[in-house]
């Protein structure tokens, strides 16, 4: 793990929660409240100066899983800022998550960062997209910040991950997204979740991010979802007052057999 920069903003991304209201139930196998449960131990020593949630907190869109999430993420003690994925409902997830696009993109600024939040969801549809109208608010939230670098955050990949089996649920109008990304220079990082897998790549510039799940999480470059043994994870991110973003992956601490 990274040692901690002077003045970063360090951030853990949460993502792809799954948690339904019935406590017991199973997620590809795996339970959700215990495999999150497993991951707060490592994310509260690692004392982040933000969560970021990034969608499919719950599995059944029920105020109970959120209930239950807030509780859990809210042990670690750091603010939450939390975006919707293709399975909640943003009317339920608001009522415990405060601070999220619920009314349009949701910006805030930390140091020399500006941490912008964006609703990539269309009711009823698994793939993701941005009305012209989301665009244009995203542009006058990052006209209004005098921020000198710009992380941005959405559920849906822009980009494909070479997982077919999630490929096919991407951000639909990705070009028109990565139009606007491109007209400001101050965007350094684009990080998402829905893929299940730790994914990266930079291109012109900015680091683009797919984060692990907190339950469950797919072998990279599959055509179909595919267990990896290796368990629940989560992303963290340090994004330096230089505009350097450095990232990595935290898994639960293995138990000792003696
Ligand atoms: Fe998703």
């Amino acid at each position: 793990m990274a040692k901690a920069g002077k003045n970063s903003l360090r951030i853990l991304q949460v993502s792809d929660c799954h948690v339904s209201a019935d406590a017991k139930a199973s997620y590809r196998g795996q339970n959700a409240d215990r495999n999150l449960k497993k991951l707060l131990p490592v994310m509260r020593a690692w004392d982040p100066d933000l969560v970021l949630l990034t969608g499919d907190v719950s599995e059944d869109a029920s105020a109970a899983s959120y209930a239950r999430v807030a509780v859990m993420l809210g042990t670690i003690g750091s603010p939450i800022l939390a975006l919707p994925g293709n399975h909640d409902e943003p009317e339920v997830m608001q009522q415990h998550f405060r601070h999220g696009p619920w009314t349009g993109p949701f910006g805030k600024e930390w140091g020399e960062w500006l941490v912008v939040l964006l609703d990539s969801t269309e009711p009823g549809r698994i793939s993701g997209s941005f009305s012209q109208q989301e665009l244009e608010r995203f542009d006058v939230l990052l006209r209004s910040s005098t921020a000198r670098f710009i992380i941005v955050a959405l559920h849906h990949q822009p980009v494909p991950v070479d997982a077919r089996w999630i490929d096919r649920y991407a951000l639909e109008n990705a070009g028109a997204f990565f139009n606007f990304v491109g007209r400001d220079r101050r965007i350094r990082c684009v990080a998402w979740g829905h893929v299940h897998h730790d994914f990266r790549e930079v291109r012109d510039g900015v680091t683009l991010l797919g984060a692990p799940s907190s339950v469950a999480n797919s072998l990279p470059r599959t055509e179909r979802f595919t267990l990896d043994l290796d368990g629940p994870s989560c992303r963290w991110l340090e994004l330096s007052p230089d505009g350097t973003v450095e990232t990595g992956v935290l898994r639960p601490k293995r138990r000792s057999r003696n």
